[in-house]
Order: structure tokens, then C-alpha cells, then sequence
């Protein structure tokens, strides 16, 4: 942020120094920011419980107050507002109390005196996070007011793209083709489609073109009368059929046989087919949706696939990014996954160690989140605690990380009180008692964080001036 941008939203400011809430304010406003300010906590829980005007977005709020401390007025807000990103000021040397309130839930905060880009760079990062999630709820709304296909997890900029695009293309009659590495989602964005369309009431159906002899694939597909083949004893209504009015899923079309392709386009463009054995045509009425994890313009180049049949089902093309593409989605995905299968098996599974989380995000998901759930499954099963720890995962960070899984990663939390003791001992030259005083902690408390975090502190500074 270079300290021009414009902002969006409306944030309250609680502090009870009034040059600081001035400051704050017109500083704000001035980048655009809809501000509202209270002096103590007492005000902004008043103004929080009978909110008419709409909520806000935000909350910037000091933690050491006269009257109801910080943590407490902390406490009440997220009783009153879940949802509510909050970013505490702190003032130097209170680090303790900025760990408590991120414990607590606030997104983020801020050491006092601060400059002007810090928090305005703060500040633009929880809104611009605030916005992706209230988005990704609305279209998620929309989707679930329908009748639900299976919940779609993401939080990716990326996804949400496609996502849109589906919902978007979901309401016309198009055909359409939904390619991507195997696991990413295709089933599900093809259910999306038909749950979101005007056939919504009608049927979804699909059918497995690989995984099927051509023989059987072709009498599935269009049914058989009696006597048709050897077998046939009694006539069979095929997919097509069934599917009328409806939506059908054609998935790995990529493995259809040319036979069957050029019967495949009949449908499409006449809108009737004969069922085997028959000489009557029947006509139908359905949406294809065609998935495939091939290269279809690479199989149409090398002549394994017709290019007319092509041209008749790609209307529009939704192609899905692999995992290791929007990697934003893999916590979520996994903290959803997670929930699904200790519902499931019973056990109450219901964390994961900062350590997993690493691990999750460095894989690079080749099976995608097929292979995530899996993983998740596999972890929920074997966990004998309440959190789902690197041990339980059977995988290895990408080849591009060479960090190793065995030692664990200082959480960012850590990390900050690391460097913001190291600033105030180079600060105050090594001198304990001061930096202690000035970070709010006894000179023993200190030592034991010095010890922890191995810090280097200089032999022989004198500690009496
Ligand atoms: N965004 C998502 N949110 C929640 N679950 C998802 C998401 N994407 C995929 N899944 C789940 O992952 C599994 C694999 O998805 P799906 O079967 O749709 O993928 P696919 O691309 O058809 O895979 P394949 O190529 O293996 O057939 C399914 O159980 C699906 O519900
Ligand atoms: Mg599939």
C-alpha cells in the first residue's frame, strides 16, 4: 500500500485517547474508509448490539482501556460478532496481550505508534479477506438455496472465478465441457451445472465412458429392445432416455470410441436416437455435460477424437485449476474434509497442527483433492488425539522445499514475539530489566524466552545504568 490507494468499508475505532481516535479517523476518511469512533467499551458494545445501519466491516480497537479492559470488551465482541475481523493496537511493550487477543480470535494487530502505511497495509489486508469470504458466502447461498449438489469448498481468487463462470453458464441450455486433472472437482461443477439450471427438477445422470466396453457403453447409452442381442431378454431404456428433459454427465469422454462418437453427435445435433436393435426414433431433450482430464484439441490433433462432436459439446469450456494451483484452498478444504470424517467415524478430531498444515500446503496434490480426502480420511482414522499432527500424513513436501518435515515451523505468532524481543534488547542494548519493563514481563519471564528462542544475547552488559 502506498498510502494513496482508496479503501472500501466501514470501520468503528474503539480507543480511549481522543487525539489518537482523531487522528485515526480523518486519516481513514481520507483513504476512502467509512469511520465510526467510540471512547470506551462500554459505547461500542451499545452501538454493535442495536446495529440498524448496516454492519460494519472492521473493528481497530486498542486493548489497554480504562474502565472494561481490551480482552474483555474482545470477548463480548466475538460473542455478539462471530464474523467480525477485528485488529487490536497494542502499545509497545505489551506483546503479551496482543498474543492473547489473537488467541481469542483477532485477526491481526498492530504495535502503537505505528505508521501510517503499517496501518493502512493492515487494515486493507483484513478487509480485502473480509470481502473474498462475504463473496464466496453470498455465491455460496446461491447455490445452496438449490437443491445441493455436494458443498463446494475454496477460497482461492482462482476458483471462485470458475465457480462464477459455472453458476454463470448453468442457467443457459449450452453444452458444455469440464476439463481437469483427475480429483479436481469435475463431477461436482457438473452437478453444480445441472442443480443451477432450469432442469434443476428433471434428472441429473452420468455415465462412465471409460469405464465401460464399447458394446455396453452403447446399450446403456440408448437402451436395446427385446431380442436386440444375445441376453437381451427383455428391452432396456437406455441413459439417453432416462436423461430426458434432464442433464447428462458424459465423464472421461476423452475414452469414447470413434464408433461411438459419430452416434454420440447423431443425438446432439438431430435430437433423437435409435435404441439398439429398434427402428423407430426416439426424441429427446438434454443437456450434455461432457468432463475429461485429456487434452481434447491435443486428441482431436492426433485424429482420436472428431472435432465436429467436439465443436457440438464445447459450447462453453470450464477448466478447473489443479490443488497445487490455488493453494488458499487447501486448508479449507481440509479443515471441511476434516469435519466430514470425524462426524463420520464417530471421533472428535477436530484440529490440525500447525506442523500438518505446512505439510498440506508444500505437497504439490497430484491426485488433487481426490487424494486430499483420502489423506484426511486416512489421518482421521488413524488419529488416536483431538488434532490431525504431521505424523499422520503420508506425504512429503514438494521437491522445489527443501525444508525439512521433522523440524516444526515457529508459528508467525512466535515469530513476531522473536523479532520484537530481539528489536528491544538491541534497542535498550542487551539490557534485560529494560527490555523486560518495556515488554510488560518479569526479567525471569525474559530470561526464559531468551532460552526458548535462542536468542544471542552479548556477555557482560552491564545492567546497572
Ligand atoms: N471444491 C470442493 N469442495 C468440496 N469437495 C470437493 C471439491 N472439489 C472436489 N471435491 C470432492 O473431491 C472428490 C473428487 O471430486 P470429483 O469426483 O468431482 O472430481 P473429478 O475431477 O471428477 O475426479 P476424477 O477425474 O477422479 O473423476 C469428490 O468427492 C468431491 O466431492
Ligand atoms: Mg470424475
Amino acid at each position: 500500500m502506498n498510502g494513496s490507494e482508496l479503501l472500501e468499508g466501514k470501520i468503528l475505532i474503539c480507543d480511549d485517547e481522543e487525539g489518537m481516535r482523531r487522528y485515526l479517523k480523518k486519516m481513514l476518511q481520507s483513504h476512502g474508509l467509512t469511520v465510526e469512533t467510540f471512547g470506551d467499551g462500554a459505547a461500542l458494545l451499545r452501538r454493535l448490539e442495536n446495529d440498524e445501519s448496516g454492519g460494519p466491516d472492521l473493528l481497530l480497537q486498542d486493548i489497554r482501556m480504562p474502565g472494561m479492559d481490551g480482552i474483555e470488551i474482545l470477548k463480548r465482541v466475538a460473542r455478539l460478532r462471530p464474523a467480525l475481523p477485528i485488529v487490536v493496537m497494542t502499545a509497545y511493550g505489551t506483546i503479551d496481550s496482543a498474543v492473547e487477543a489473537i488467541k481469542l480470535g483477532a485477526y491481526d494487530y498492530i504495535t502503537k505508534p505505528f505508521p501510517k502505511e503499517k496501518i493502512l497495509g493492515v487494515l486493507q489486508k483484513a478487509l480485502e479477506r473480509e470481502f473474498l469470504i462475504n463473496e464466496n458466502r453470498d455465491l455460496k447461498e446461491k447455490l445452496s438455496r438449490q437443491s445441493a449438489p455436494g458443498e463446494i469448498v475454496f477460497a482461492s481468487k482462482k476458483f471462485r472465478d470458475v465457480y462464477e463462470l459455472t453458476l454463470q453458464v448453468a442457467e443457459s441450455e449450452a453444452n458444455i465441457i469440464v476439463q481437469g486433472e483427475s480429483g479436481t472437482g469435475k463431477e461436482l461443477i457438473a452437478r453444480a451445472i445441472h442443480y443451477n439450471s432450469p432442469r434443476k427438477g428433471q434428472r441429473f445422470l452420468s455415465i462412465n465412458c471409460a469405464a465401460l466396453t464399447d458394446s455396453l457403453l452403447e446399450s446403456q447409452l440408448f437402451g436395446h429392445i427385446r431380442g436386440a442381442f444375445t441376453g437381451a431378454v427383455t428391452a432396456q431404456k437406455g441413459l439417453l432416455e432416462e436423461a430426458n428433459g434432464g442433464t447428462l454427465l458424459l465423464d472421461e469422454i476423452g475414452d469414447i470410441s470413434p464408433a461411438l462418437q459419430v452416434k454420440l453427435l447423431r443425438v446432439i445435433q438431430e435430437r433423437d436416437f435409435l435404441p439398439v436393435g429398434s427402428t423407430k426414433s426416439k426424441s429427446v431433450d438434454i443437456r450434455f455435460v461432457a468432463a475429461t482430464n485429456k487434452n481434447l484439441e491435443k486428441e482431436i490433433k492426433e485424429g482420436r477424437f472428431r472435432e465436429d462432436l467436439y465443436y457440438r459439446l464445447n459450447v462453453i469450456k470450464i477448466t478447473l485449476p489443479p490443488l497445487r494451483e490455488r493453494k488458499e484452498d487447501i486448508e479449507p478444504l481440509a479443515r471441511f474434509l476434516l469435519n466430514k470424517y470425524s462426524q463420520r467415524t464417530k471421533k472428535k478430531v477436530t484440529g490440525i497442527t500447525s506442523g500438518a498444515l505446512r505439510l498440506l500446503g508444500e505437497y504439490n496434490w497430484p491426485g488433487n483433492i481426490r487424494e486430499l480426502k483420502n489423506v484426511m480420511e486416512r489421518a482421521v482414522i488413524l488419529a488416536r488425539g483431538n488434532e490431525v499432527s504431521e505424523d499422520l500424513l503420508p506425504i512429503r513436501g514438494g521437491d522445489d522445499l527443501s525444508s525439512s518435515p521433522a523440524e516444526e515451523a515457529p508459528t508467525s505468532l512466535e515469530r513476531v514475539e522473536r523479532a520484537h524481543i530481539i528489536k528491544l534488547l538491541e534497542k535498550t542494548g542487551y539490557h534485560k530489566t529494560r527490555t523486560a519493563e518495556l515488554l510488560g514481563i518479569t526479567r525471569k519471564t525474559l530470561g526464559r524466552k531468551i532460552a526458548e528462542y535462542a536468542l544471542n544475547v552479548p556477555e557482560g552488559v552491564s545492567e546497572t545504568d
